[in-house]
């Protein structure tokens, strides 16, 4: 059987080109297992996972819950908030108290880069980075691609703006390292400060003006402000962001193609995207948050055949 080339998913960093293919594969058979009527596999029923989240999420955390039960594992559900963190318990401490309840795989999101990283270093089991800071998540990037194949038919040679705060933002990171490895073009359209200098040695064109990226692209990945990651302002209001960088459904209907609109949420609707262009038949944004079981699904079942 064909394997992934890693032990945990920290990031699509660590991962090659064919080990996205794999992905994808499994994750068309598990999204046709949960379109059936009986939406479960029994594929993980020895496997025991811990989601365990020190930052909110909607999306992430009920989609692996989803993914990690339709593979029939046992899941428990660890909130940073409600527990022993709040009294200083350390990560370490943390994870390892919970594997010694028989764990075999923790899915975690953590507000600080590198957390999954380093926890993969020091516990006995496999991780699975759920967003880690401004750094990567792995998981919403191979979504987002999967959503690209589905929709356009291959990722390969499609031209793909990711708008908005690249600066902050993990999803950008791990979607330009997951387009470029499966050869898209990928360019990056936001204000100066909001984005890194240097973002050009990740293979990436730069352009400060929408229209002109719209123009260009055949998929525009909206992104929101992580306003809990900005400890000053990096625009002057939010108007003037909207006016320059907000994609509205007068500016769509001005280009000479239909372009595949995509945003990770949470969607800060007038802000980075109008509701008539998140809600409009160009949006793939409810595709990709479906897709996101069957690709989490494959993901877990990918990694577990790694366990036992
Ligand atoms: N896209 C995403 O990560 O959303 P959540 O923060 O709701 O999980």
């Amino acid at each position: 059987m064909a394997e992934l080339s890693v032990k945990h998913l920290l990031g699509i960093k660590y991962l090659n080109e064919k080990d996205i293919h794999l992905i994808f594969e499994t994750a068309d058979h598990f999204k046709e297992v949960i379109n059936r009527s009986i939406k479960k596999v029994p594929s993980l029923r020895d496997i025991t996972i811990a989601n365990i989240f020190f930052e909110n999420s909607t999306r992430t955390k009920l989609s692996f819950e989803l993914a990690e039960k339709r593979l029939s594992a046992d899941v428990i559900n660890f909130s940073a908030g409600q527990s022993s963190v709040k009294k200083g318990e350390t990560l370490i401490d943390t994870v390892n108290n919970i594997l010694s309840m028989k764990v075999d795989m923790v899915v975690m999101r953590h507000p600080n880069p590198g957390a999954g990283i380093f926890l993969s270093k020091h516990v006995n089991a496999s991780i699975v980075n759920a967003g880690d800071g401004a750094h990567e998540h792995p998981t919403q990037a191979l979504l987002d691609s999967y959503s690209i194949r589905e929709k356009l038919g291959d990722v390969a040679g499609k031209k793909v703006v990711i708008v908005g705060d690249i600066l902050h933002s993990r999803v950008a990171l791990s979607n330009i390292f997951a387009l470029k490895l499966q050869g898209a073009e990928v360019k990056v359209c936001g204000p100066k400060t909001l984005l890194p200098k240097h973002i050009e040695s990740l293979g990436v064109s730069v352009e400060t003006d929408l229209r002109k990226a719209l123009e260009w692209c055949d998929v525009a990945n909206m992104l929101r402000i992580q306003n809990e990651r900005l400890d000053i302002s990096y625009f002057p209001t939010t108007r003037e962001y909207t006016q320059q960088f907000g994609v509205n459904k007068k500016m769509l209907d001005s280009l000479d193609k239909e372009i595949v609109i995509m945003h990770p949420g949470p969607i800060n609707r007038g802000v980075e995207i109008t509701s008539d262009v998140a809600d409009s038949k160009q949006s793939i944004i409810l595709n990709q948050v479906e897709n996101g079981v069957a690709v989490r699904m494959a993901v877990i079942y990918l990694l577990a055949s790694k366990i036992k």
